[in-house]
């Protein structure tokens, strides 16, 4: 592991995971629907070169990968065409579609002004409280030239960092692709994410101005967003402006100078203000997304304009195979990367009607997806297994109360799919029929990897193959291929488009990304491969935690209690979860002379629950009085998780008894 030993790649236990080669050998193959087959985007293009065959296709890919990216970056607008498409001489830095003049805000928008397409719903906007927008294409437009201007009034210009902590409301996707124009990376926070949480990123990427709202809801309940807003900017000295659109309507608190009401700016803007997409480079910066990691602080994945773009719009063609006429439904909040990918660029760039939805699957009741389903005729419905399981329990009669037919392709990302929820969502969502889409990406990879594509057959619970062009794999820690139905860690071995190009402000801890196995991309996760090539992903190999598929750090969660001035150390870790996937559970040591008592335990819970924000609140929390320790000091979660869960605990040569 002699490549291993820059001071962020966390413990030394992050590859000394012992492969249980526990495997589920599922025998159970579905078909895919043979209208589907027949009229699937994938087909027309496999036919263009060809094919007839996928496999003697997805061969092809791989020889031919820079065709079939070329072919794909053609479908989009270009102000000036690149010169190479990719360039690999700075390893493990590259760049695709090099030199070209490019922008993805007009790949969304611009590039259907003056044609049929104008006219089509971009957002069917659904609120919590179930009110409802439709806004077309133009009217987007329209809404993010005015939303450009506001910000190009306050001096932002390309480069400039723009903080957006919105909820899901058109405003927000005007506030997106409005940075997008600009050239001005955009930086979203999720709304469940706290202040401290906020405030870091902010100063992280030094945010220059911030886009919020008054507030927003879920669930009934309402998310002071401007208020949490204000106590991160208190600490961001680099916010100079902070916009604030009114959806709540709720009286907030503005600051003189500093806060100003977007709404109001937006309605001073005459609606035919143009403000023309930024002709940026394809490898300039796109956006800033943070996301947990290994070690304490969270990385700011950079993605650029042109590969990105290219990435997302031809894996949701093909993926979700996305036909003029669709309503797509990507469930993800922006605050995660499928927002950003699956609910506005990707399926923008396809010309689609997107359901954008502010509430959550069980309010007011539990059959709130699928009553948004049948209201406007959804096509393609995308979202995390956590959510499938969690609606599973309410029992079949809810989807059989609403009118589903409208629905062609399912999908799921974010966690393992279990193969119950597979074969729920299947029956009762999927009315026996329906493909899932199990798809397999990550915030770094910018795109989906690993899917089935609608004309492959499908097995319960394993996301089936790497998608056209992407040689995936799963091999031991030096990097040699374990071969089928063993575990090992799953791996990637040539940059694809939408691939990050970088950690905001840390180079060398994008570069672990590609050292830590030898020359391929090390995803973090462990995975099988069956004797069909079809991939089983079993989780993080790290310390992430997936809570309801949202990406946690061990680190965050532990930083968060060693601020509390009872507490002397703790470790975090996932534990399994019939419903979330996995739960926090934390164990702490307190400070000399300090009670272990239920109720600090509870005031430790909401402690992490204020600073790093709800998801992060531990389930389960117990008080100790030691935890295993590499000689170094640091906390072994992997042993601690192990014997938590009474699994072997492997090696731990490395480890303080
Ligand atoms: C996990 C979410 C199993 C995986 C797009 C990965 C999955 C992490 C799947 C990335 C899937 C994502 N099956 N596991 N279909 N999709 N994961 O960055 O552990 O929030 O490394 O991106 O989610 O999480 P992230």
């Amino acid at each position: 592991m002699a490549h291993h030993h820059h001071h962020h790649v966390g413990t030394s236990s992050n590859l000394s995971f012992e492969h249980t080669d526990n495997i589920l050998i599922e025998e159970r193959l579905f078909p895919p629907p043979e209208d589907i087959v027949k009229n699937a985007n994938i087909t027309a293009y496999m036919k263009s070169k060809g094919f007839d065959d996928y496999e003697a296709f997805y061969r092809w890919s791989l020889a031919n990968r820079f065709e079939f990216w070329n072919d794909m970056a053609k479908e989009l607008h270009w102000f000036e065409p690149w010169k190479s498409t990719f360039e690999w001489t700075d390893k493990p830095f590259f760049k695709w579609f090099t030199d070209g003049k490019f922008n993805i805000a007009y790949n969304c928008l611009d590039r259907y002004m003056g044609t049929p397409i104008e006219d089509k719903v971009a957002f069917y906007w659904e609120g919590d409280d179930g009110s409802s927008r439709a806004y077309t294409y133009k009217e987007m437009y329209v809404l993010t030239n005015r939303v450009a201007k506001v910000l190009q009034n306050q001096g932002v210009k390309k480069g400039d960092r723009v903080a957006i902590y919105m909820p899901m409301i058109p405003e927000m996707a005007a506030s997106v692709l409005a940075c997008a124009r600009l050239g001005a990376p955009h930086m979203v926070v999720f709304g469940g994410f706290a202040a401290s949480s906020l405030r870091d990123r902010m100063n992280d990427c030094d945010a220059k101005v911030l886009i919020t709202a008054d507030g927003g809801y879920r669930g009934g309940k309402v998310i002071e967003l401007k208020k949490i807003a204000d106590e991160a900017v208190a600490e961001t000295p680099t916010i100079e402006k902070v916009f604030v659109q009114r959806h709540t309507g709720f009286e907030v608190p503005m600051a003189e100078g500093r806060d100003v009401y977007l709404d109001v700016l937006l309605n001073d803007i005459p609606e035919d203000t143009v403000v023309p997409c930024e002709p940026v480079d394809s490898e300039d910066m796109l956006y800033i997304l943070y996301t947990s990691g290994s070690t304490g602080k969270p990385k700011g994945v950079v993605h650029v304009h042109g590969g990105y773009a290219v990435g997302c719009y031809a894996t949701t063609k093909f993926v979700f195979d996305i036909k003029p006429s669709d309503v797509f439904w990507c469930t993800a909040d922006i605050g995660w990367v499928t927002g950003h990918s699956y609910t506005i660029y990707g399926p923008m760039m396809n010309a689609a009607s997107i359901v954008l939805f502010e509430g959550i699957p069980t309010y007011p009741a539990a059959d709130r997806f699928w009553s948004i389903v049948e209201k406007y005729k959804v096509n393609i419905i995308y979202t995390a297994p956590t959510a499938i399981r969690s609606l599973m329990r309410f029992g079949e009669e809810l989807p059989a109360r609403h009118d589903l037919s409208s629905l062609r392709i399912l999908g799921t990302v974010g966690e393992p799919i279990n193969p119950e929820a597979w074969m729920w969502y299947r029956k009762n969502i999927g009315h026996n029929e329906l493909p899932i889409m199990d798809t397999w990406w990550q915030t770094e990879t910018g795109m989906i990897l690993i899917s089935p594509t609608p004309i492959l057959p499908l097995k319960p619970g394993s996301a089936s193959r790497p998608l056209p062009t992407i040689e995936a794999d799963v091999v031991n820690k030096d990097g040699k291929p374990v071969g089928p139905e063993h575990g090992g860690f799953l791996i990637i071995r040539h940059p694809w488009p939408a691939q990050m190009r970088t950690i905001f402000g840390d180079p060398d801890r994008y570069k672990t990304y590609w050292e830590t196995i030898p020359d391929v991309y090390f995803a973090g996760d462990a995975a099988t491969m069956d004797k069909m090539g079809y991939f089983r992903i079993q989780g993080r190999v790290d310390d992430v935690i997936k809570v309801s598929g949202h990406r946690l750090g061990s680190m965050e969660i532990e930083s968060s209690l060693v601020s509390h001035p009872a507490v002397a150390e703790a470790a975090a870790i996932g534990k399994p979860d019939e419903v979330k996937g996995e739960h926090v559970k934390v164990f702490v040591i307190l400070r000399n002379g300090v009670e272990p008592t239920e109720s600090l335990a509870v005031e430790l819970k909401r402690h992490v629950r204020t600073l790093v924000g709800p998801l992060a609140t531990p389930d389960e929390l117990e008080f100790v009085t030691s935890l295993p320790k590499t000689r170094s000091g640091k906390i072994m979660r992997r042993v601690v998780r192990a014997r938590e869960l009474g699994e072997p605990v492997g090696d731990i040569t490395t480890l303080d008894v």
